[in-house]
């Protein structure tokens, strides 16, 4: 089949399939390069049905490039606490003060002055130039490489390859609409391609995927792990208040609240008998024990939290789910 005839028939299932979200609803071109480069940036970790309500109250609470760039940190905190991966907010910060510094106040339209911004890698960069400039490049995310992997029954370590993947991106050919049309195979991956159980009969590409003649989806997954590593937090405890410390030594959570923590060994780990947890944070599996400390030893904390105060403060997942853990026993 013609590569204009790929881009006519995707760009058609786009038209009446598409999911009505907020970062595509912008009133002004300014309008969509602020709102691209903030959902690209909720988007690189986080699923779109949870960042879709975060987007709508940081584009309330800060409209725009030049809000952006001189928001005070706690106000920024506080627009994305609970979404995660707080580096990204920083960054996002960071870009919108080099956009000013470097880029006369307007978002930069190349891929190399993107990708000199923090936090704007090459996913991202080719997410701006497609979806916010409509330039005719494919963005290469986690659904377009599963449909990539599906149409051409890519299962061989060499095949799912960063390198390869981009090489088999010229299927789709191009459109004029380059902005709706990397939007619209993402979609075809998030709606109808999904991990599990994928909605053929619905795909507008049925007829030119080899997984759906073998009757086989399974994904070849990248061979990807995540890092075990322990630590060991010490609970200070008095009168139901516990000790938390700002995080001024690990990279995770950076300038935010946490009980006080160290990296241990696994044996250590193993050999303890406090109470554990798992949590996964960045690319970590974290094992804690959660080494309750009731001596009065003097440390010298920032907060102290209690149940009556936690939703007050700023404070990561990470720390909340710990103080549910130690204060259900
Ligand atoms: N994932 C990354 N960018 C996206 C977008 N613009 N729309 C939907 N999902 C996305």
């Amino acid at each position: 089949m013609k590569k204009e005839n790929i881009s006519k028939k995707i760009l058609f299932w786009y038209d009446n399939n598409r999911r009505i979200l907020p970062w595509r609803k912008f009133k002004s071109k300014k309008n969509k390069n602020y709102y691209t480069l903030v959902s690209e940036f909720m988007l690189q970790q986080t699923q779109v049905r949870t960042v879709i309500p975060y987007f709508e109250n940081f584009i309330k609470k800060i409209p725009n490039f030049k809000k952006l760039s001189n928001i005070n940190d706690e106000q920024l905190m506080k627009c994305w606490q609970g979404l995660g991966y707080y580096s990204r907010a920083r960054n996002l910060k960071k870009t919108a003060k080099k956009i000013f510094s470097n880029f006369k106040g307007k978002l930069p339209n190349n891929l190399e002055d993107l990708k000199s911004l923090p936090g704007i890698g090459d996913y991202t960069a080719n997410a701006i130039l497609a979806i916010a400039f409509n330039k005719p490049v494919i963005p290469l995310d986690g659904n377009i490489e599963r449909v990539l992997k599906r149409l051409f029954y890519l299962k061989k370590e060499n095949e799912i390859s960063k390198n390869n993947l981009n090489k088999k991106k010229s299927f789709f050919g191009f459109s004029k609409r380059s902005d709706d049309y990397a939007q619209a195979i993402m979609e075809i991956g998030a709606t109808i391609c999904k991990p599990i159980s994928p909605l053929c009969d619905k795909c507008p590409l049925q007829k030119n995927c080899i997984s759906f003649k073998k009757n086989d989806f399974k994904i070849k997954p990248k061979n990807k792990f995540n890092k075990i590593k322990y630590f060991e937090a010490k609970i200070y405890n008095s009168n139901d208040k516990y000790l938390l410390i700002k995080n001024n030594k690990f990279n995770f959570l950076r300038n935010l609240l946490i009980f006080p923590m160290n990296e241990v060994k696994k044996d250590q780990f193993k050999s303890s008998i406090d109470k554990k947890i798992n949590i996964k944070m960045s690319n970590m599996d974290m094992k804690i024990i959660l080494n309750k400390n009731n001596r009065n030893k003097k440390i010298k904390g920032d907060f102290m939290l209690d149940k009556y105060n936690i939703n007050k403060i700023i404070l990561p997942s990470f720390t909340k789910k710990i103080f549910k853990t130690i204060s259900k026993h």
